[in-house]
């Protein structure tokens, strides 16, 4: 089939990729004209592992990237992935949603044969009938059979997106025709995982819901671990045994500094703002949201414990991205720990394989090291943020420190004399 993907970010780059690997003939369109260029000379704009190699395969043979939507009217198939980020308030902002939607409609104005557009943007449900349909339609002038209209949500994670892709759970189809869903079942052929299909508000409802559980669980093992700590039990011993019980699942019960990242905090946020639109008090979200707040903080808390004060003392972050395998930092709780340790007044010091880039254009004022082992010289205190497994390593590395005072926000150490934020 001949795809069109609009939006060349993370989500638009691995599904524009997975699907040339599904043998379909792919073009990207995206309006950012260097990231079009690096995709056309095989180079991704975002680390992702397997990406390369992808872009490597099928760029200039059945993948492209441009920067013109007119290239939209050969496409039998458009899929939305541009971004939906939070407004002040909490609730998504849909502006590009609402212009790509009006930029595809005019693309598609001569086309003679049926197209299906398809929202794969995280977007509140109602958005695809209300707002992609009727901007899809008004400025093609199409009759409301010509155009067909799918929401299909993306489950990937950063770092694991291209497997995340070619073997998903489940494949979540809505959509309000037949002939659309069975268009968007068929660019998927060759993927096997169980196919949902669903209305199109229920499609977008599932993407919401999914990632607010996930959520949930998250901070709920971060308050049973904040619980334990002061009761002396090891949280993760405690998880292991609760995670048997297939009802409860063993994953996304890791308690520490919390969860960041492009989607948790802002899909949370925007549910709960539809919540209160809605006229309901959504405690529980909110609460999932406090404590994640909150998390961070407590990392800094039990410095203050050890060292009475951080101010002119030299404190070490050990990761900044918001997980390992990734050098993104969006809402990653290496954000707000940094922030207030320099409000009161300490020297940061921080390493981090792959978001040193990233991190300097919000924190220029700290310093960055290319290893663990030259941020830990001198250092008063080191706070552990991400999981990366380069950090299960170091040992005697801590030794270079002025004071041996260590504290996890991810349980990733293997030495002696850590202390962890809820263990
Ligand atoms: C998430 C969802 O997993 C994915 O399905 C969705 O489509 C996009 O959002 P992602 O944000 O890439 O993916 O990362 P994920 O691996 O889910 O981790 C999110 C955050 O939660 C990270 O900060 C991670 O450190 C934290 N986390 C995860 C925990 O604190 N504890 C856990 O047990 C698991």
């Amino acid at each position: 089939m001949k795809i069109s993907v609009v939006g060349g970010g993370y989500v638009g780059l691995v599904t524009g990729a997975c699907f040339a690997q599904l043998g379909h003939d792919v073009t990207i369109i995206e309006i950012d004209s260097d990231k079009v260029k690096s995709i056309n000379n095989n180079q991704s704009p975002i680390y992702e592992i397997g990406l390369d190699l992808l872009l490597k395969q099928h760029t200039g043979n059945n993948l492209s990237a441009s920067t013109s939507f007119d290239l939209l009217a050969t496409a039998d198939i458009i899929f939305i992935c541009v971004g939906t980020p939070p407004k002040p308030d909490g609730s998504s902002d849909l502006s590009y949603i609402e212009s790509a939607s009006s930029s595809i409609g005019t693309a598609l104005k001569n086309k003679s044969s049926y197209c299906c557009v398809v929202v794969k943007s995280t977007v509140p449900p109602g958005t695809t009938e209300k707002n992609v349909r009727p901007a899809v339609l008004k400025t093609s002038g199409k009759s409301e059979d010509a155009i067909g209209f799918a929401m299909n949500p993306e489950f990937l994670r950063e770092g694991r997106a291209v497997e995340d892709f070619m073997h998903p759970d489940r494949i979540v189809i809505g959509s309000n025709d037949l002939r659309a869903g069975k268009q968007v079942a068929l660019v998927y052929q060759g993927i096997s995982a169980p196919v949902i299909h669903t209305g199109l508000s229920g499609a977008e409802m599932i993407k919401y819901t999914s990632n607010a559980f996930l959520a949930t669980k998250i901070s709920f093992s971060n308050e049973i671990g904040n619980i334990c700590k002061h009761l002396g039990i090891d949280v993760y011993e405690v998880m292991n045994g609760v995670g048997y019980d297939p009802r409860i699942g063993p994953l996304f019960l890791n308690a520490g500094a919390g969860f960041g990242g492009s989607c948790f905090p802002k899909d949370v946020s925007a549910l709960v703002s539809l919540a209160k639109d809605a006229g309901e008090n959504p405690v529980l979200l909110q609460s999932v949201l406090t404590i994640n707040e909150q998390q961070p903080h407590r990392m800094i808390a039990l410095l203050l414990e050890k060292l009475g004060t951080v101010s002119g003392k030299r404190i070490t972050i050990l990761g900044l991205a918001f997980k390992d395998n990734t050098d993104d930092i969006r809402d990653s709780c290496a954000i707000p720990v940094i922030r207030d340790l320099l409000q009161k007044g300490a020297r940061v010091s921080a390493y981090d394989p792959m978001a040193v880039p990233n991190m300097q254009q919000i924190f220029p004022e700290i310093e960055y090291c290319s290893c663990a082992t030259d941020a830990l010289v001198g250092s008063d205190g080191c706070l552990v943020m991400t999981e990366w497994p380069e950090f299960s390593r170091l040992d005697k590395e801590f030794d270079l420190m002025a004071h041996r005072v260590i504290i996890e926000g991810r349980r990733i150490l293997t030495c002696n004399g850590v202390e962890g934020i809820c263990w």
